[in-house]
């Protein structure tokens, strides 16, 4: 069995979870379960960043220690994500034991090769984004282009990775990983980063304590974005659990476009730099908007994951999220996108055909659902579905790998129109298309399970069918005929009952 090991960026503990974190661990979740059913042994890894100055500045503006207020804000993530229905496998915080050894020792790493050393800097720092930019990187006014706020001046004596070394072997890795980051277009613009001149940058502060020391030298802590990328080893071992480590690594990440240079350009260089292979693979995405602007704290557009959960549920927020915006674009959202597609996708297509195959199921075939025809119409609809769904999820593209499962439901709705069992009489020529009609629901149950899962555990259930449809395993269980035929099929509650906006 194959392992995969998948990350979502960890969340400052500054703000509260709002959308913009649940769309990238929706995202992450569902790729996760998608890599399950197709039978990988799958370590999903998502944390909160607990260091630095803006997280020291919001626990001191809370009356709080450092330590106390990220305790208290980092069980928020764990229980927004519980409610999600989020399968990650593990949790890291960046203030535990197991990752500051970790982290100490990356530093170290990096040190010993010679890539880290003292230097003095003066220049604008953004405390927002934890960056040094240069005057051709700030709007008028030295305003940070992400935050539009105020950069500050800073001088101080800091150690530097000496990430200008690094711009041939950054090119020459990527050229031997080709497609490593998708969607191609991010990708080009990690390379447009390298490409442009890469710039040393500081990997210690001495103004700040609240950080993890730096092993040679502890009047410094490390830079919170060095300490942070650490995770991702840390978590899986690496610095406490060798064996461990070299059992998950290297990772898949997926991140928001807003830290491609760190994740594309900054880390692999530190891991290169450290003897370790860089990752397996990046995920970017765009931003959901709100307002036409990233939802931030910074910027106050922030809606509750949470509120939207009350009005469509769980599985409605979810396929929302993972189903209207492609994923490396931008998405906006908006509170009608959200009830339209829940109305036209949710109710009306996939609960639509489940209320009907059980109505007609209950009235013309008593209640038994009949096996389906090896040579069934809909056979072709479910293997072509099959093969752009998993293509997708393959490519970390959840809006079209949906897309492609909702195909097969609409052709079983249109199969359904153009047959009307509900005006036949009950006999076998009803039997036949209730039959193909319930294996395709079967099928589109197993592919849609990674986007909506406790949906298609109870539509699994409706069917008849034994046991958790997260079980089961593809390309097998999306193979036409895996309907046995004489179970009982169950009626039940509308799946999604249709919305007012
Ligand atoms: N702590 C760093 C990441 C360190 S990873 C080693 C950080 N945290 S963050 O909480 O500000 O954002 C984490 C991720 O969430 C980013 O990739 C960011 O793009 C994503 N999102 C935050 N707001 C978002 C939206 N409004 N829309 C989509 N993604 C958003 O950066």
């Amino acid at each position: 069995m194959s392992n995969y090991f998948l990350t979502t960026p960890i969340y400052y503990v500054t703000a509260k979870p709002h959308l913009g974190h649940a769309y990238t661990t929706i995202i992450g979740d569902a790729i996760a379960r998608w890599h399950r059913l197709l039978g990988e042994n799958v370590h999903f890894l998502t944390g909160t960043d607990e260091h630095g100055q803006k997280v020291a500045q919001a626990a001191e503006t809370a009356g709080l220690s450092p330590q106390a207020f990220t305790d208290s804000i980092a069980p928020l993530y764990q229980q927004a994500w519980h409610q999600l229905n989020i399968s990650n496998d593990d949790f890291i915080r960046t203030t535990e034991q197991r990752h500051k050894v970790g982290v100490a020792d990356l530093l170290q790493r990096c040190y010993d090769a010679g890539d880290i050393e003292l230097d003095l800097y003066k220049g604008k720092y953004c405390i927002h984004c934890e960056e040094y930019y240069t005057d051709d990187e700030l709007d008028p006014g030295d305003l940070c282009r992400i935050h539009k706020l105020p950069v500050e001046h800073v001088e101080e004596e800091n150690y530097f990775f000496r990430l200008s070394r690094f711009q041939d072997r950054l090119l020459d890795w990527y050229a031997a990983h080709p497609g490593s980051i998708v969607p191609e277009f991010r990708g080009n613009e990690a390379l447009g980063l390298i490409r442009g001149g890469l710039r040393d940058f500081s990997v210690s502060r001495t103004s700040i304590t609240w950080g993890i020391p730096l092993p040679w030298d502890d009047k410094h802590v490390a830079y919170v974005w060095f300490d942070a990328l650490a995770n991702y080893l840390t978590a899986v071992g690496y610095g406490s659990d060798d064996e461990r480590f070299n059992e998950w690594w290297p990772a898949h990440h997926l991140i928001g476009k807003d830290i491609i240079r760190h994740h594309c350009v900054y880390w692999p260089a530190m891991l290169l730099s450290a003897g370790i292979e860089p990752p397996a693979g990046w995920a970017v995405g765009g931003w959901l908007l709100s307002g036409g602007e990233k939802m931030s704290k910074t910027t106050g557009n922030v809606v509750n994951p949470l509120d939207l959960v009350a009005d469509v549920g769980v599985d409605g927020f979810r396929y929302y999220v993972l189903a209207d915006t492609q994923y490396g674009n931008d998405g906006d959202f908006t509170y009608e996108g959200l009830i339209g597609r829940y109305n036209s996708d949710l109710a009306n297509n996939l609960g639509n055909l489940l209320a009907r195959v059980a109505t007609v199921v209950g009235k013309k075939c008593d209640g038994i659902g009949p096996t389906p025809r090896p040579d069934s119409p809909l056979a072709t609809a479910a293997e072509s579905s099959y093969a752009t769904t998993a293509a997708a999820w393959g490519d970390s593209a959840p809006s079209r790998a949906l897309d492609a499962t909702w195909s097969l439901i609409r052709a079983t709705n249109a199969f359904l129109e153009a047959n009307e069992p509900w005006k036949a009489e009950p006999g076998p020529e009803v039997d036949a298309v209730m039959g193909d009609a319930l294996e395709a629901l079967r099928i589109v149950t197993v592919l849609a399970s990674p986007a909506i899962p406790d949906t298609c555990q109870t539509v699994w259930e409706r069917l008849g069918l034994p046991g958790r449809v997260e079980d089961q395993r593809v390309p097998a269980a999306a193979t036409w005929g895996g309907y046995p035929g004489g179970l009982t099929v169950t009626k039940g509650e509308a799946l999604f009952p249709r919305k007012t906006v």
